[in-house]
């Protein structure tokens, strides 16, 4: 099986029509609870090796007791045959208790905390006021290693929703990082120039990942038209330059960025309402619509580093030792998908993408 080659062109200078690549992992991604949790992790388990699990249920999930069962739960939603490993996320509030936290990860349970600002998007009702309020649990954290994923943006309303994630920079991530000099931090989902800029002069603690919608669409996609709820998510989608960064970051080959789809499914009618919910649904394509960005960015040859290397190097765990491959392609990807009992729009709804995952070795549990 030929592997992937430089910048999408064989030696011969023809495209490439094949790329095969270490089984890549997923390091943020909603997969809900209940009668949806079947349907929407299968569609991750199927690309991804392990996820990141965000865990902004309902009630959030703040107990390693909380996080087990919703890992057990994962688990036995995925079909039989998939080698799956669910990463848990411990849900920071103002009063968790640090020992709570430090007894978690030492189980095991937690791989790492989740930082919402209070009331910054879906199911972050219980999250953080302010930053001093964490103090104990940071100091846990950093003398741990265990990573701090955080939402990084202001929830103040007289910022304008578009400059949310730069100020959050400028006044509370810089104190952050200066007092918890030694804490790993991943500014999760990044949508802003200032944000890779950023990252990239911050020391080795600090690294962020990049979803494939943030790649794909700037912030007419919402507007094409009409409103076009199902390009809205938090944080929202900035200006074109804002784009280009992003891909100019996430196809570098630096190691402090990394692949988080952030795919988060919402019933159809939750979005398409007065009051429409946050959230794209990218995974039942997600490595497809990364492969074309690489393809685009002539950078291919960088793709197993955003996908399958930068982000378990950042937690410190083994690459996968599968791997996956995909073929040029024709995929359609449907308008509407039926999961569990809900109908929801998937990102890239009616496109046919121009890769298709053509096999799977050493994906499958043996
Ligand atoms: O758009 C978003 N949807 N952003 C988030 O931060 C949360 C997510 C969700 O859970 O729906
Ligand atoms: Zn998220």
């Amino acid at each position: 099986m030929p592997s992937s080659v430089p910048d999408g062109r064989n030696q011969t200078g023809s495209s490439v029509d094949r790329i095969r690549l270490r089984r890549p992992d997923d390091w943020h991604v909603h997969l809900r609870d209940g009668a949806i949790l079947r349907s929407v992790v299968n569609h991750t388990a199927r690309q991804f090796a392990r996820a990141i699990v965000m865990p902004n249920l309902r009630p959030p999930v703040t107990t390693a007791a909380a996080a087990a069962a919703y890992r057990d739960r994962i688990l036995s939603a995925v079909d039989p045959g998939l080698a799956f490993t669910p990463l848990m996320t411990c849900y920071l509030t103002d009063t968790l208790d640090p020992l709570e936290v430090e007894r978690g990860f030492a189980e095991g349970v937690f791989a790492a905390c989740k930082l919402y600002p209070a009331n910054a998007t879906t199911n972050s009702a219980h999250g953080v006021t302010d930053v001093r309020n964490l103090h104990g649990v940071l100091e846990v954290m950093q003398r741990i290693g265990m990573p701090l994923l955080i939402h990084g943006e202001v929830t103040d309303r007289h910022i304008d929703i578009f400059d949310r994630e730069a100020v959050f920079i400028e006044r509370v991530l810089v104190k952050l990082l200066a007092d918890f000099p030694g804490l790993k931090v991943v500014f999760e989902h990044i949508t802003t120039a200032e944000a890779v800029a950023f990252v990239e002069a911050a020391g080795p603690n600090l690294a962020a990942t990049i979803t494939p919608h943030h790649l794909h669409i700037n912030r007419n996609a919402m507007f094409e038209g009409g409103i076009r709820p199902h390009f809205y998510c938090l944080p929202v989608a900035k200006r074109e330059p804002h784009r280009l960064a992003l891909r100019k970051a996430a196809v570098s080959g630096s190691p402090k960025f990394f692949l988080g789809t952030d795919s988060a499914p919402h019933p159809a009618a939750d979005k398409e309402a007065a009051c429409g919910c946050a959230g794209i649904f990218n995974s039942p394509c997600a490595l497809e619509s990364y492969a074309m960005v690489f393809e685009e960015e002539g950078a291919l040859s960088r793709f197993a580093a955003f996908a399958s290397e930068n982000g378990p190097r950042f937690y410190g765990l083994p690459l996968n030792e599968g791997f996956v491959e995909l073929e040029r392609l024709p995929h359609p990807v449907p308008a509407r998908m039926t999961l569990g009992d809900q109908e929801i729009v998937p990102f890239h709804a009616g496109e046919t993408l121009r890769w298709s995952i053509s096999g799977l070795e050493g994906l499958e549990k043996s």
